[in-house]
């Protein structure tokens, strides 16, 4: 029987890990990147995101799929290699193996480490595919490492995390994703331009889940930068941007605080701010076109009867 192969592409270090942490904590505007979000607390917290009624995405994203892939299969013709970036589970692309006649399954996610289980578990149900699972961090660069193999690859990106980046940076991004899918395919995942109420209600949902997961982030910088947040001290606050389009995630200092770690200290102020995430939201239509400008041809969008969520298949 197979067995997955497993790669971690070199990571940073604990030190370069609490530098950015503490340059992004002392800067004018206190900013920590997203990816912090998501300790072993934070990535269950996120899936508990997914089953609140009022946030839409997962769902909404699941349904299309499950409507749709036969036409994806179709527009997409057979995929040799599937490569998920931010796999986690992997269970999102184990869905589509069949139709899509996938014959080796490229996992990539921050760390390897989440990725063992996954794909032993799934080496079980599917005997002959091919698993190789990467620890990349590829919110920093999308260089695929060789052992993907030669040939066309179809890059596949669920979930709307191209959300968390600034048009500016998508845009590279997709560049980088082109690039990378040696001539094959992008599959992607966009949220799109809804109500305001409806936006806010599902970054801030009436359990807190939300706001758990928001504020696990101090406990994650505690450990990390070895500061002394003290969690009670900060309040979620999520609202949309309408003039960047995006949702604004923030942690809000309900007192005057001090923050404290080896070597640094902040004070702030009552009502000052920690950025922690943006999710963008997109038109389609907008979509569609820096798509076009990352040099992808030949798109195809498929989206829910409301216009909620659009998945998109672009061509290198
Ligand atoms: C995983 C980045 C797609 O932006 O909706 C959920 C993360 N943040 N609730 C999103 C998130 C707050 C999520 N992404």
């Amino acid at each position: 029987m197979k067995t997955p192969r497993l790669i971690q592409i070199a990571h940073d270090d604990p030190a370069a890990i609490r530098a950015e942490l503490i340059a992004g904590l002392t800067a004018p505007t206190a900013t920590i990147a997203p990816k912090y979000l998501y300790d072993a607390l934070g990535s269950r917290l996120f899936a508990a995101i997914t089953e609140l009624p009022e946030y839409y995405l997962t769902r909404t994203e699941a349904a299309i799929f499950a409507a749709e892939t036969g036409r994806m299969a179709e527009a997409l013709g057979p995929v040799a290699t599937l490569v998920d970036l931010g796999a986690g589970n992997c269970e999102k692309a184990a869905r589509l193996f069949a139709a899509f006649q996938v014959r080796r399954y490229v996992a990539v996610d921050i760390s390897v480490g989440f990725l063992r289980e996954s794909l032993e578990l799934l080496q079980q149900r599917h005997p002959a595919l091919d698993l190789l699972g990467i620890g990349l961090d590829f919110s920093q660069t999308l260089q695929l490492p060789a052992e993907v193999g030669a040939g066309p690859r179809t890059l596949f990106y669920p979930g709307s995390s191209i959300g968390n980046f600034t048009p500016a940076e998508a845009l590279t991004f997709l560049r980088q994703a082109r690039g990378a899918c040696q001539g094959g395919a992008l599959l992607i995942g966009v949220d799109l331009i809804k109500s305001v109420a409806m936006l806010e209600a599902a970054y801030d949902d009436p359990l807190a889940v939300t706001a758990a997961f928001n504020r696990n982030l101090l406990r994650h910088l505690n450990f990390l930068a070895g500061a002394d947040f003290a969690i009670a001290d900060w309040r979620h606050c999520a609202f949309f941007n309408s003039a960047e389009s995006r949702i604004e995630m923030h942690l809000e200092a309900v007192r005057e605080t001090v923050v404290r770690w080896e070597g640094g200290e902040r004070r702030f102020a009552g009502g000052e701010r920690i950025h922690t995430e943006n999710s963008y939201k997109w038109r389609a239509d907008d979509f569609a076109a820096l798509l076009e400008r990352a040099g992808f041809a030949r798109l195809r969008c498929w989206t829910d009867s409301r216009e909620w969520f659009a998945v998109f298949a672009a061509f290198s």
